[in-house]
Parts: structure tokens; C-alpha cells; sequence
């Protein structure tokens, strides 16, 4: 299918940075520069900057996401925040399974999908991460370990709620280290995503499946790395928490 069919999303993953008075002076400076943008335009930022990011977002083309959710719906879990708190501030985007969350904090496949579950249940739309460590590629098995975390992702969800799931390719030597995925290498398993979509549910839901590139993309690359045909889109890290920067990747985004 033609990549033009499918929606084209930039996010920006704040991870622990901005406070609510500089969540607010971000929103406002990114405001202007993409209110033009031919794409859709997600921040995801830390749960205590979510209202201040609502209200600055108020009337505007972009979207508001929070960085994690738990499983349960609520319960005896100190210092989590659940998928239906989320729905209930009218946060409509959430990133599940970031490698940061894998890394750090003990995500795993199982929780990733639980997490997912819980969040396509209050109605949210998942910005799923997946991607190798700098091992796993040295070693060639790129493709099984990405096709494993979306397999379990994916787990007992059905095509029409596939609709809500964008998958974000993030090789986890790329994030925050300055190191992009070439255009190809990106291309090469974001159309492994694509294939094993298409296995799992036919063509048409891996024609409009969203999968974006993640891990140092920024305003020198982003065009780069957009006009491949299997990358409908970034998740951006640094770059995202400078105004220009991230116009000028949704600019790219947008041609
Ligand atoms: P980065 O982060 O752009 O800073 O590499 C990407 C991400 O963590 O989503």
C-alpha cells in the first residue's frame, strides 16, 4: 500500500525532564511552528506535567501522551498511575514498553502486555516500543527479539484494536546516545514489523499499522530516516524538548 495512506506521527518522549511551568513555555514555543504540520503531533510527558500540557495543548493540533501505565485498574500499587486515570484527565496517548522502563524498571514482554491491554481497555491509543540491545544486533537476532516483544505485545488484541496500537522501532544502542539506525536498518525492521502484522492479521491492518523510528532522530536526519517506506514516523527523545528541533522534524514529516 502506499506509505501516503497511512497517518504519519511524530511523538515527542519527554522521559524525566520539564516541570509544569516549563511543560507550559515548551507547549507554547512548539505551538506556532507546527500548527501547519501534515502529520499528527503527540508530546508524552511526565505524569505530573500532564495537565499543564492538556491545558497548554487546548484548541491546538496536538496531542497529549503519558509515559507508562500500570496494569490493574487500580489497587494497592504505591507510585503507580493507572490506564483509566489516564482516560479520566483526557490524556488520550500512552507509550508502553520503552527500553528506559526495560532497562531500568523491570518491564518485561509480560508486563509490556498486560500494560497494553489495560490501556487499549480505557481507551487510550499505545505508542508500543520495541527494539534490540547493540548484542542482540551483533549477533543477528534483531528480527526475532523485536518480532518476540510485538508478538506477546500483541497478545490477545484484536485487528480492530490494532487500530490503536502505533508500533515505535527503537534500537536501544541508538536512544539517547547520539547513534542513529541507518535509514535501511530502520526501513529493513520496520517492514519486519509490517510483516509480521501482516502474518498475524492480514494485509489491510499491516497496510495502516503506524510503525515509527525511535533513538537519536533529529532535525539532520528526520528526512532521512521519514522517506523510508516502512518508517511512518519518529519518537523522539532529545530532540523533542527543543522547540525547533522538533518542528523542524515534523516539518520533515510533513512534505
Ligand atoms: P532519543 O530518545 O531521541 O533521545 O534517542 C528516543 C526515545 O527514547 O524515544
Amino acid at each position: 500500500m502506499d506509505k501516503q495512506l497511512r497517518k504519519v506521527v511524530i511523538a515527542g518522549n519527554w522521559k524525566m525532564n520539564k516541570t509544569p511551568a516549563q511543560t507550559t513555555a515548551l507547549i507554547n514555543e512548539i505551538k506556532p511552528l507546527v500548527k501547519d504540520a501534515k502529520c499528527d503531533v503527540v508530546v508524552c510527558v511526565p505524569y505530573i506535567d500532564l495537565f499543564a500540557a492538556l491545558e497548554a495543548t487546548k484548541g491546538t493540533n496536538i496531542k497529549v501522551g503519558a509515559e507508562n501505565c500500570h496494569w490493574a485498574k487500580s489497587g494497592a500499587f504505591t507510585g503507580e498511575i493507572s490506564a483509566d486515570m489516564l482516560k479520566a484527565c483526557g490524556v488520550p496517548y500512552v507509550v508502553i514498553g520503552h527500553s528506559e522502563r526495560r532497562t531500568y524498571f523491570g518491564d518485561t514482554d509480560v508486563t509490556v502486555r498486560d500494560r497494553t491491554r489495560a490501556a487499549l481497555d480505557a481507551g487510550l491509543t499505545v505508542i508500543l516500543c520495541v527494539g534490540e540491545y547493540l548484542e542482540q544486533r551483533q549477533q543477528n537476532i534483531t528480527m526475532e527479539v523485536v518480532r518476540q516483544q510485538v508478538k506477546i505485545a500483541l497478545n490477545g488484541v484484536s485487528e480492530q484494536e490494532l487500530d490503536n496500537i502505533i508500533i515505535a522501532y527503537e534500537p536501544v544502542w541508538a536512544i539517547g546516545t547520539g547513534l542513529t539506525a541507518t535509514a535501511q536498518q530502520a526501513n529493513e525492521v520496520n517492514k519486519g514489523i509490517r510483516d509480521l502484522i501482516c502474518e498475524l492479521y492480514g494485509k489491510t491492518a499491516a497496510d495502516k499499522t503506524v510503525v515509527q523510528y525511535g533513538g537519536s532522530m533529529n532535525a539532520a536526519n528526520a528526512q532521512e530516516l521519514l522517506k523510508q517506506p516502512d518508517v511512518d514516523g519518529g519518537l523522539i527523545g532529545g530532540a523533542s524538548l527543543k522547540a525547533a528541533d522538533f518542528a523542524a522534524i515534523v516539518a520533515a514529516a510533513s512534505k
